[in-house]
């Protein structure tokens, strides 16, 4: 079998693992997914400039980000269904996070609740990321729920008022919520191991796989038509609801999917702790800009103000550090685990957070940087 040396390699291994609806939603973009290769493209023509002879006997990694220390500025992106990739997969990301030192962002459309995830992963530093629904008092719930569970950061996104437009999952019969088709069953059956090993342990405890925090009345198995009304997400949602949600929420507070200089600022201006400079990984809008193409301008603008954080397109620990080099103060990692958890499970997931460290560290050492901030910037 191949060596696991690479995000690639892992991606490949998580191929033959998941069936193809499943991986294709993990993997793909949107549409013609031309933001998915601007992603790519604007990574790879950075280049970093070296200090060479600097002498420094090792590096170091460890960060102060919205009060909490990382052992590496990381974060595991909220990504939804992470519970279809591995069996309880939301809590072992969670514990695969814990081991590495650094945060994992829990999805409001994850598998597994928060509270059954802060239960199998006690040390973990969790993050909730929340997608408003329509019922504001639903999601004041919702939130308070987090908080219970010790979610002290939140992170809202606001890059998805609609439902992205991939084809792909359509034509896979791929969707929420599922209904089985011939070709659905056909792709589930030619994945054995991730019948047995992930779907039929539900379907032999909690039954068909859903989307674990909405609430009962509501909830209904991903196999059952319309997700209630109520906890649709909500496509008006502007800062007035930023400004509800600042006084409601007693932690740190992020704006997710951040690409435009005035929206920086109206979120400082706001009281929000940090955004994220994100293009949601290249899934939502096919015309979108790089957050590399974003980043300095937004960091010269509001830097000062709130925390920058960055994601989408990370596959090597070069990619990292490019982000960092142009201003974030930390980068979330999307797609990554998930392929580290399908290709290995709970060790998977942390391998491959080691592997993008251990990447990051090498190209340290070439810059002859000792910490992040003696990186240089970047050259284009
Ligand atoms: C399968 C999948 C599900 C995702 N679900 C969510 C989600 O529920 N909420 C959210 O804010 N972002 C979601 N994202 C976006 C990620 O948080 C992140 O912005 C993106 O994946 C970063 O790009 P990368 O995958 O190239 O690292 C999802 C991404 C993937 C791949």
């Amino acid at each position: 079998m191949r060596m696991l040396l690479n995000a690639d390699d892992y991606r490949s291994r998580a191929r033959k693992f998941l069936p193809r609806g499943l991986f294709d939603y993990i993997d793909r973009g949107t549409e013609d997914e031309v933001a998915l290769r601007r992603l790519r493209a604007s990574l790879d023509e950075i280049t970093l400039m070296p200090s060479v002879l600097t002498g420094h006997d090792r590096r170091s990694f460890d960060t102060a980000l919205l009060g909490q220390r990382l052992a590496v500025p990381l974060v595991v992106a909220p990504t939804a269904l992470a519970g279809l990739v591995a069996h309880d997969g939301e809590t072992k990301l969670a514990r695969a996070a814990s081991r590495v030192g650094i945060p994992v962002c829990i999805s409001t459309q994850s598998v597994t609740t928060v509270e059954t995830i802060r239960r199998g992963a006690p040390d973990a530093t969790l993050w909730f990321q929340l997608y408003v629904w329509r019922d504001r008092a639903l999601t004041a719930g919702l939130l308070e729920r987090a908080r219970a569970c010790g979610c002290e950061t939140l992170v809202v996104t606001a890059d998805t008022p609609v439902s992205p437009n991939r084809e792909y999952n359509r034509r896979n019969g791929f969707g929420i919520p599922f209904v089985p088709s011939l070709r659905s069953t056909i792709d589930v059956a030619r994945h054995p191991r991730w019948l047995v090993g992930v779907l039929a342990r539900y379907l032999l405890s909690e039954g068909m796989p859903t989307y674990g925090h909405y609430p009962d009345e509501f909830r209904a198995a991903i196999t059952r038509p319309n997700i209630a009304e109520a906890v649709r997400l909500d496509h008006r949602l502007n800062w007035d609801d930023v400004r509800w949600l600042r006084q409601l929420w007693p932690g740190k507070l992020i704006i997710k999917g951040v690409l435009a200089v005035k929206d920086a600022e109206t979120a400082a201006e706001l009281g929000c702790d940090a955004i994220v400079v994100s293009a949601h990984g290249g899934r939502n809008l096919d015309c979108l800009p790089a957050p590399a193409e974003c980043l300095p301008a937004i960091v010269e603008a509001v830097g000062g103000r709130l925390t920058v954080l960055a994601d989408s397109g990370v596959r090597r620990g070069t990619d990292v550090l490019k982000y960092l080099a142009l201003g974030a103060g930390a980068v979330l990692l999307g797609r990554l685990p998930l392929w580290g958890l399908a290709a290995g499970g709970e060790a998977g997931a942390e391998a491959v957070l080691r592997m993008i460290v251990a990447e990051m560290d090498a190209a340290m050492a070439f810059l002859g940087a000792e910490c992040v901030s003696g990186l240089q910037a970047p050259l284009r």
